[in-house]
Order: structure tokens, then C-alpha cells, then sequence
């Protein structure tokens, strides 16, 4: 089991922990992670869900073989049904990032309400680095969040960005001692036991309402041309070069 997942005193945790692969994402993980987060939404007694890795770890992002053995269409995939279930959550979710948080890691963050980083947590999102596309709205809400400049330095040369940036550009509430991270999240995600959750709800709604429809068009887009760029020629020498850990070469195309 890659995804744990347990229900204490109203907050739903959902954990990845796979740390032998420093919590690479499985289509398997994905399927279970929607399911988790369909469950919190179903549970009465759920007021918030907090989303975690492992120590030093928050999650290296999708399991690159599963990229090479499944490039499926986005729109087919796991992924894309864990990315609805936390987009369709109508409790707040809380994320307690961990650790490095890549790839979807850090996309998945951007649909999050709350994101508590680590002191040594990195996030970054090398879609371009991999021969790929920037995926789930990330193209739209990344540029919207920090301006074009920064979102160009992040998206196209892909560079990684400290926990204290995330904060500075809206991506994360705060940056806590590692040891603190998880602990501190759950107490914000503990504080909804003490609010009307109807009117959470209905204000969560009213705050993603505005860009829900370009959103979801922005995402449709992205994923035709990730599902296109995950079968080209530069994303297998990419995928190649991770697993024969050697740089890749793009200079033949
Ligand atoms: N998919 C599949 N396997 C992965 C993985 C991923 N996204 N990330 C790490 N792993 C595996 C490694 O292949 C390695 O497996 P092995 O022990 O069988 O060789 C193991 O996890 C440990 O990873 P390693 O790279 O040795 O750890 P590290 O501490 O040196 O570096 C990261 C950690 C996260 C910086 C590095 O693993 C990394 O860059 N991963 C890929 C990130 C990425 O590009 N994700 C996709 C974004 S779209």
C-alpha cells in the first residue's frame, strides 16, 4: 500500500509513502488517491483533508517508468481522475509538503488550500526537462500566481525554487522546521472541526468559481499536448537518460 490513509478528530490524512522510490507516483497510487480524496468528500465526519509525503520527501512527482510503460492520453489516466477528485473536493485540503515536491508534486499544490513547506523542501516542475508540457492548469495558474518572468524561469528551464519563493508568490502559507511541518498543517486542517462547514464549502466554491471554466479548458489542452509529448522522440531520450542516470542529449533534435 503506497497511500495511506487514516481519519482522526475530522481531518482525512492521505500520505504517500513509497519512499524507495522517494514517493514516484504510480497510475496504481493515483487510482488510490482519488479514492481516498472521493471518500473524505463523502464522510460526514471529515471537516478537512491533510495531504502528506515522507520525511524529506513530499513526492519526486509521476513514476517516470510508468511514463514509458502507459503513455496514455492524459484524459484517460490516473492522474487526470486524482487531479478531479482534489479539484471536486469541497473540503478544505491542507498539504504538508515534505520535502521535494516535483512534477504533479508541485502542480498538485496549486489546487490545494493550504500549503505548509518544509525548511528543505524544493519544489520545481521540469515538464520541459523531460520533453514534456506543463499539465492541470499549471501553464495558466503559474504565470497568473508570479508574472510571466518568474513562470518562464520555472516552466521553461524548469528551475527548482526554494519553499520560502513558493511563500513569496502564493504558491505556500508558510515555511516550518521540518519537524514541525506536518504537525502545524493538521492544526489548521483541526481548526475547521470549529467552523460551519457549509459555509466553508459554499465559500471554497465561490472562490474557485471565477477561472473554473478556463481552468478546466486549460487543462483539456495540456493534456492533449502532454499525451502527444509523452510519445515524442525527446521525452524517450529524456526517460532514458533518468533511468541510465546520464545527462540527457537533446542536441539531434
Ligand atoms: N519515477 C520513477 N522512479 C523514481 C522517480 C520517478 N519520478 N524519482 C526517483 N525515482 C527512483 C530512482 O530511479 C531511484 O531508483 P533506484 O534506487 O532503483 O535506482 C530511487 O527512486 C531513488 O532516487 P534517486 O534519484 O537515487 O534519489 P536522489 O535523492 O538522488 O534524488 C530526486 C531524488 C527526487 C531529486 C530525483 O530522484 C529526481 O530528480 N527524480 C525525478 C523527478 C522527476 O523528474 N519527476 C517527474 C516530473 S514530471
Amino acid at each position: 500500500m503506497s497511500i495511506k490513509t487514516a481519519t482522526l478528530n475530522g481531518v482525512a490524512t492521505i500520505e504517500i509513502a513509497r519512499p524507495e522510490k522517494k514517493n514516484a507516483i504510480t497510475g496504481a497510487m493515483y487510482s488510490q488517491l482519488a479514492a481516498a480524496f472521493d471518500a473524505a468528500r463523502e464522510d460526514g465526519a471529515v471537516r478537512a483533508v491533510l495531504l502528506t509525503g515522507q520525511p524529506g520527501i513530499f513526492t519526486s512527482g509521476n513514476d517516470i517508468d510508468d511514463f514509458v510503460k502507459r503513455p496514455s492520453n492524459l484524459e484517460e489516466a490516473p492522474s487526470f481522475a486524482f487531479m478531479k477528485a482534489l479539484m471536486g473536493c469541497d473540503k478544505p485540503v491542507v498539504a504538508a509538503v515534505t520535502g521535494a515536491a516535483i512534477g504533479i508534486g508541485t502542480t498538485m499544490l496549486l489546487h490545494c488550500d493550504f500549503v505548509y513547506v518544509s525548511d528543505e523542501a524544493r519544489l520545481a516542475m521540469p515538464f520541459v526537462s523531460l520533453g514534456l508540457v506543463p499539465e492541470f492548469g499549471s501553464s495558466l495558474i503559474v504565470p497568473q500566481l508570479m508574472g510571466n518572468a518568474r513562470a518562464a524561469e520555472k516552466l521553461l528551464l524548469g528551475d527548482p525554487f526554494t519553499g520560502a519563493e513558493a511563500v513569496e508568490c502564493g504558491i505556500a502559507n508558510a515555511v516550518l522546521p521540518a519537524a514541525e511541518v506536518v504537525r502545524h498543517a493538521r492544526r489548521i486542517a483541526e481548526r475547521f472541526n470549529a467552523l460551519p462547514p457549509g459555509a466553508v464549502r459554499e465559500t471554497k466554491r465561490l472562490m474557485r468559481r471565477q477561472r473554473s471554466a478556463l481552468l478546466l479548458e486549460t487543462i483539456g489542452v495540456e493534456g492533449r499536448a502532454f499525451g502527444e509529448r509523452l510519445k515524442s522522440p525527446e521525452a524517450k531520450e529524456a526517460f532514458s537518460a533518468f533511468f541510465d542516470k546520464r545527462k540527457p542529449d537533446f542536441s539531434r533534435f
